[in-house]
C-alpha cells in the first residue's frame, strides 16, 4: 500500500514515551507540516505553542487532570485558535474585526486548529514519533492561557504530546465503516445494531490488550456526554473576547 495511507490506517495514540529528545530538525519538519496546512479564507487563525521544558510539561500534565504521558513525552504542542493575528491584520486594513463574536468564528478557528492537529500527528508519525492528542487542557483553559501567555482573542483548543514511543499501543477498532461513510445521504437505519456490534467488538479488544476497566463505546459516550465535562470553556472563551450569540 502507499506508505502515507498505510501510516494513517495504522494510527494509534501512544501514552508511553522514552526519555529521548526529538532532534530540532525532526521537530521543525513536523511543525512545518502543520504551518503549511490549509486555513479558511487563508486567515491562518491558528498558532502553535511548543513546550519542551520539563517543568512546564509537568504543569500541563497537571492542568489536563493528571495525564502522566504529557510530562513523559519530550514535546507538547498546544494548538491555539488565534483571532489575535487576524484582528491586528484587519486593524491595519482599517476595519474592526467582529467574526470572533460569533459561532461561525469559533467554528472556523476550531476546524483550522483540527487540520493543524491532524497534520502534526501524521507528520510526527511519518518521522517515527508517537503522538497523543490532548483535549484535557480545556479542563482549565485559563491556566493554559496564563502558562503560555496567550493574548486576548486566542484560545487553547487542544494539544498533542509527541516523542519516541516506549511501549507501543495497538490500533483501536472503530464503529462499523458504514456508520461513518454514507453514500449520497445519511443512513440512519440499523445504527443501534451497529453500535451494539461495536460495543461487543470493543469489549473483545479491551480483553485482548488486558484493559479490565475498558468500557463499551455506548457507556463511554454516555459517561462523558451526560454533562458538560469541561465547563470552563465557554466562560474563559468569553473572557478572551469570543462570543457565541450571533
Ligand atoms: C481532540 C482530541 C482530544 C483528545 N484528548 C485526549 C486526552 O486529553 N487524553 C488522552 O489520553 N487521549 C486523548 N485523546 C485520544 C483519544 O482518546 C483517542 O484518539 C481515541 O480513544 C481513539 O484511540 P486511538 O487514537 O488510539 O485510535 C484525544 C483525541 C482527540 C482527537
Amino acid at each position: 500500500m502507499n506508505p502515507t495511507l498505510d501510516l494513517m490506517q495504522q494510527h494509534r495514540s501512544s501514552r508511553s514515551y522514552l526519555d529521548k529528545p526529538v532532534p530540532a530538525d525532526v521537530l521543525n519538519a513536523v511543525l512545518d507540516a502543520a504551518w503549511r496546512g490549509p486555513t479558511s479564507i487563508n486567515g491562518q487563525q491558528v498558532s502553535l505553542v511548543v513546550v519542551q521544558d520539563p517543568t512546564r510539561r509537568a504543569e500541563i500534565a497537571r492542568i489536563a487532570g493528571g495525564q502522566p504521558w504529557i510530562a513523559q513525552a519530550p514535546v507538547f504542542v498546544t494548538v491555539v485558535v488565534d483571532f489575535h493575528k487576524t484582528a491586528v491584520g484587519a486593524r491595519l486594513a482599517g476595519e474592526e474585526q467582529v467574526i470572533h463574536d460569533s459561532v461561525e468564528g469559533f467554528a472556523v478557528g476550531a476546524v483550522d486548529a483540527g487540520i493543524a492537529l491532524g497534520n502534526l500527528m501524521t507528520a510526527a508519525r511519518a518521522a517515527g514519533l508517537g503522538v497523543v492528542p490532548i483535549g484535557g487542557i480545556r479542563r482549565d483553559p485559563q491556566a493554559m492561557i496564563n502558562l503560555l501567555a496567550l493574548p486576548p482573542l486566542t484560545f487553547p483548543i487542544a494539544g498533542v504530546a509527541l516523542g519516541y514511543v516506549d511501549q507501543d499501543s495497538s490500533v483501536k477498532p472503530r464503529l462499523p465503516r458504514d456508520s461513518f461513510v454514507h453514500a449520497e445521504a445519511y443512513q440512519t437505519a440499523g445504527l443501534e445494531e451497529r453500535i451494539q456490534q461495536y460495543d461487543q467488538q470493543l469489549a473483545a479488544y479491551w480483553q485482548d490488550i488486558g484493559r479490565a476497566e475498558g468500557q463499551p463505546w455506548s457507556a463511554n459516550v454516555a459517561q462523558f456526554y451526560r454533562s458538560v465535562y469541561f465547563p470552563q470553556v465557554a466562560p474563559v472563551a468569553r473572557e478572551q473576547g469570543f462570543g457565541f450569540d450571533r
